[in-house]
């Protein structure tokens, strides 16, 4: 089965959970449009919701299937956040970011009771580690912040062209291993001028995987 297919799968079963009344979160990426569609299918059959969005993109795609999407600098708490993932392993630790939005998916994640990862089987790994880990930078700090990471063990590419949705650069970071995954957020995080980093350790409540045209559930 196409790749495709089993992201539309993986999407449409956390769809699934969406409730009337909610306040949903919308990320970003491939498998995040397939949930915004199929969201929008389900408000076009009479659901009643409201979203926040991860990016501009996202944003714009929602308001193109008829989601109110409101501004998250207003909510505190949303009820249910449906996002893709670059990696993800059976501890519900995720590497996401390869689209650029991890700042805002991680806020919007961390505001909400419940987060789940919508994931073609190529993104379900053993452990997390071998995806690169990108890091919002400030781009006043760009050198410093990019030797930090390097003092970190990373090869670190500055994604080229790149403005994120906040004004900021992105460098990716490509660690030889992730032993500890823990103690690698907590000192990504603590370099002054990174603003945000792929890590999602926490965030994740549970992921709907998709392979061959089977979807699987993981819940922490
Ligand atoms: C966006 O910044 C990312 O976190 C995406 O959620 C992640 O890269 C997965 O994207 P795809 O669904 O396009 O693979």
């Amino acid at each position: 089965m196409a790749k495709d297919d089993d992201k539309r799968l993986a999407a449409g079963a956390a769809v699934a959970e969406v409730a009337d009344g909610m306040l949903v979160g919308l990320g970003t990426g491939s498998t995040a449009a397939f949930a915004i569609a199929a969201l929008g299918r389900r408000i076009a059959e009479g659901l009643r919701v409201e979203a926040v969005a991860t990016s501009e993109a996202t944003a714009a795609a929602a308001r193109a299937v008829g989601v109110v999407v409101r501004d998250f600098s207003t909510i505190a708490t949303l009820d249910l956040t449906i996002d893709g993932a670059d990696e993800i392993d059976s501890r519900l630790f995720a590497i996401k970011g390869a689209g650029g939005a991890m700042l805002r998916e991680k806020a919007v994640a961390a505001a909400s009771r419940r987060m789940v990862v919508i994931a073609d089987g190529s993104k379900r790994v053993a452990a997390i580690g071998a995806a690169k880990v990108p890091v919002e930078v400030l781009p006043f700090a760009s050198a410093s912040v990019v030797a930090a990471l390097e003092r970190l063990g990373a090869a670190v590419a500055v994604r080229a062209g790149y403005v994120t949705d906040n004004g900021n650069i992105i460098a990716d970071c490509h660690f030889p291993a992730m032993p500890d995954p823990r103690a690698l957020a907590a000192r990504i995080a603590a370099i002054p001028g990174a603003l945000g980093h792929g890590l999602f350790l926490d965030e994740v409540d549970a992921a709907y995987i998709a392979a061959d045209g089977n979807v699987t559930r993981l819940e922490r």
